[in-house]
């Protein structure tokens, strides 16, 4: 009657595929525990870690919640526990992890009657709220794992991805605020087709790279001409980042989600922990405070 789940954080979007490509980093992330109780709704008795809501219909994992709990039938409801590790608006999924926790956690205890296409479907109720818009690239990835796309939103339509057995992901963080509404706000919602070609060969080469263990090709395709040229204004020492991690070895590095984190991949853990290591330093000689993370991507 009782389940405790870890909930890991994602990256999501990886440069070229805005609101379409995320993986999931097992080594970070928050934990949850989720009870059955007979009382119908949902409740949150502890939220440790971070300053949120922890009104039901004012949290993220209380309203992803609610939604599984309507399309279930079920008529007792759920007590909630979650130990935030994951910073909010840090760029590495901090809400995606706690609704897609939440919900994973409630269809185990009902007995799995939901698909996880489902899962992603109620967890997505908790990014509208966090970010005004539904978006699946962070949730999917922490529900099914690895690397996804998103394909298709309506139909909604996720594909797991396969990913080389030496990834590595480094994130840094740095210690200031950008509100993923901010930074989708500053977007355009137009492009060109020129932009399109570019981006469309990118997201493919990524796709081909991650199938068929090219690093390289991994490499070559983490552009993103469209909303990191405009995002990446809102991050102090961004150009730096990125430079020095591609001269210590990076395959490519590019803004995770909507920021301020931004993630490197790397092939293999030595070269991984070096570019930490030289995206530490821009921040260090700048003065923002941050924190660094190096996962295997598994
Ligand atoms: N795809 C979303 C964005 C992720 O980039 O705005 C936000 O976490």
């Amino acid at each position: 009657n009782e389940i405790r789940v870890f909930c890991p954080a994602t990256i999501a979007n990886i440069s070229c595929g805005f609101d379409v490509l995320g993986v999931a980093l097992d080594s970070v992330g928050d934990e949850m525990v989720v009870r059955k109780i007979p009382e119908k709704g949902i409740r949150i008795t502890k939220l440790e870690g971070q300053d949120l809501p922890k009104e039901t219909e004012r949290n993220v994992a209380g309203v992803a919640g609610l939604t599984l709990l309507e399309a279930s039938g079920y008529d007792g409801g759920f007590e909630i526990e979650i130990y935030k590790k994951i910073k909010a608006g840090s760029g590495i999924g901090s809400s995606a992890a706690s609704s897609s926790g939440a919900v994973w956690a409630m269809n185990e205890l009902l007995g799995r009657p939901f698909s996880k296409i489902d899962l992603v479907r109620f967890a997505m109720e908790g990014e509208r709220l966090a970010s005004a818009v539904a978006h699946a690239d962070n949730v999917a990835p922490a529900l099914y794992g690895g690397f996804t796309l998103v394909r298709s939103y309506d139909p909604l339509d996720v594909v797991s991805i396969p990913n080389p057995p030496e990834l590595y992901a480094t994130v840094i963080h740095p210690q200031i605020e950008v509100k993923t509404s901010d930074s989708r706000s500053v977007l355009r919602t137009k492009i060109t087709l020129a932009q399109g070609i570019k981006q469309w060969g990118n997201v493919g080469g990524l796709i081909a790279g991650l199938f068929t263990n090219d690093y390289d090709l991994i490499g070559r395709s983490l552009e993103d001409h469209i909303v990191e040229p405009i995002r990446s204004i809102l991050i102090p020492g961004f150009d730096n980042v990125k430079s020095e991690a591609l001269n210590a070895g990076a395959l490519g590095c590019g803004i995770s989600g909507s920021g301020p984190s931004i993630f490197a991949f790397c092939k293999g853990e030595t070269i991984a922990k070096k570019v930490s290591e030289s995206m530490k330093e821009v921040y260090q000689d700048i003065g923002i405070d941050h924190d660094v993370h190096v996962s295997k991507i598994n």
